[in-house]
């Protein structure tokens, strides 16, 4: 079999490394792929937004499957082209897609569908978005409608913080991106991610993961694209995933599915773990970056016959077959570290030479995804990127896991670059 995949970062080089390692498949061609991923099948120097260009390279690599990593092609509605011109696609459509795309169009599938989430506004003026603020208790959570490159949260502590968000997000902080606002309730409790692959019908769910968006250790500093994630998350028991399966996964599929906009491919549940139950932050269109490097690296079994299934139907009645076949009862602990830029979240140097990775894939446990890496003159790798590589590894426990993956970062040579020091620490502290 002949897969295109579209992306060029982490949680697409963990899906090429794990796809080309199925027996079904031939190739995995990338777009534009990275330095890691071009170990695995050939890149081709399109880039994942490049609506016509991925069409084109389509036509000629002729795929028996597209895989989709990122949103922005799923948002300009890659899948539905590419499903016109007959291909099998895993990935939403541009109206299904709206689920991470618009903030606004979410939380009002959500209360469609009787799914528990924060209470909610939607504006687009200032007036009676901070009418709306003094009716509510800080912390407040403003969010642009759009996407924002994982940037268009603000959790502000007092209302006066609150309402001169709102005039700079309305004025255009995000650009069209916030031209509406979601104001929300602020819910405490863990967060998690769930993961859900899905034809539409059918789901598969695989371990729930934890991410670390913060920048600094104990979960401080400025919020990231994510900083390291493990799997599986202990905050999500067996009662937890019951319920996030059926108060969330089923009505959302099946309410989707009634209103024209069936979901098909990865489904990104971003949960709260409240007193009261698995409520949703967020859906995302798509697999989460770093949890894919974590899922993909820890399952045993293949993926494939699931992402296939997904991407051309039938899977309902089917689910125990492919969990089988994903060997998803055997799924090991993993953690990915993310090493990133010196100065990221904020601004960094591009360029700095890095060393040991080869070192560091040769450890016991360890693979190495490139999240931003170029090749330079010479053939040095160099960075060029915020997050740069995922250090990812497996172990017995996720304690041996996380040991694994640090030794993998110390075999690394790059004083340019810095990582979280504890990565999973939630799971780790009793
Ligand atoms: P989002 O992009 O919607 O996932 O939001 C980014 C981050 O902001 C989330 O991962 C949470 O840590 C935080 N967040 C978003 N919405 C809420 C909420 N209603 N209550 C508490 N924290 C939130
Ligand atoms: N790790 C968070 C995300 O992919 O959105």
């Amino acid at each position: 079999m002949n897969i295109l995949l579209i992306g060029s970062g982490g949680r697409e080089h963990a899906l090429a490394w794990k796809m080309a390692a199925s027996p079904l498949v031939d190739v995995v061609h990338c777009a534009p792929g990275n330095p890691g991923m071009d170990a695995v099948g050939p890149c081709f120097d399109v880039a994942a937004d490049d609506v016509d260009g991925l069409v084109k390279l389509a036509l000629q690599v002729e795929p028996d499957l597209v895989v989709i990593g990122p949103e922005a092609p799923l948002a300009l509605g890659l899948s539905d082209i590419l499903r016109a011109r007959g291909f099998d696609v895993f990935g939403p459509s541009k109206a299904a897609a709206q689920l991470e795309a618009s903030k606004a169009f979410s939380k009002a599938r959500m209360v469609k569908y009787g799914v528990p989430t924060a209470a909610y506004g939607e504006f687009t003026e200032a007036g009676p978005a901070k009418a709306f603020l003094k009716k509510m208790q800080a912390p407040y959570v403003l969010k642009a409608d759009g996407l924002a490159a994982g940037k268009g949260v603000v959790i502000a502590e007092t209302l006066a913080e609150a309402e001169a968000e709102v005039d700079e997000m309305l004025s255009g902080k995000f650009g069209s991106a916030s031209a509406t606002l979601v104001i929300e309730e602020f819910m405490h409790g863990e967060e998690a991610s769930v993961f859900v692959i899905t034809d539409g019908v059918g789901a598969v769910y695989l371990p729930a993961a934890q991410d670390h968006k913060r920048v600094g250790d104990g979960d401080t500093g400025p919020n990231t694209g994510g900083m390291g994630a493990y799997a599986p998350a202990p905050v999500v028991s067996t009662e937890i995933m019951e319920r996030v399966k059926r108060e969330i996964a089923q009505p959302m599929l099946k309410g989707m599915a009634k209103d024209g906009m069936p979901y098909q491919g990865a489904l990104y549940i971003g949960i709260m773990v409240t007193p009261e139950g698995p409520k949703v932050v967020e859906f995302n269109a798509r697999f989460g970056d770093p949890e894919c490097q974590v899922l993909m690296k820890g399952l045993t079994g293949d993926i494939v016959p699931l992402i296939l299934i997904a991407a051309t139907g039938g899977l309902k009645g089917s689910e125990k077959d492919f969990e089988r076949l994903l060997e998803l009862e055997a799924f090991r602990p993993t953690a990915s570290v993310v090493m990133a830029a010196k100065g990221y979240p904020g601004s960094y140097d591009k360029g700095s030479v890095i060393e040991g990775v080869d070192a560091a894939n040769a450890l016991p446990g360890v693979t190495v995804f490139h999240a931003g890496t170029d090749i330079a003159p010479g053939h040095k790798l160099v960075a060029k990127g915020g997050r740069v590589l995922n250090v990812t590894a497996s172990g017995a426990t996720l304690k041996e896991a996380v040991e694994r993956a640090y030794a993998g970062v110390d075999a690394i040579g790059w004083p340019e670059g810095f990582c979280r020091r504890d990565i999973g620490w939630r799971a780790l502290k009793d």
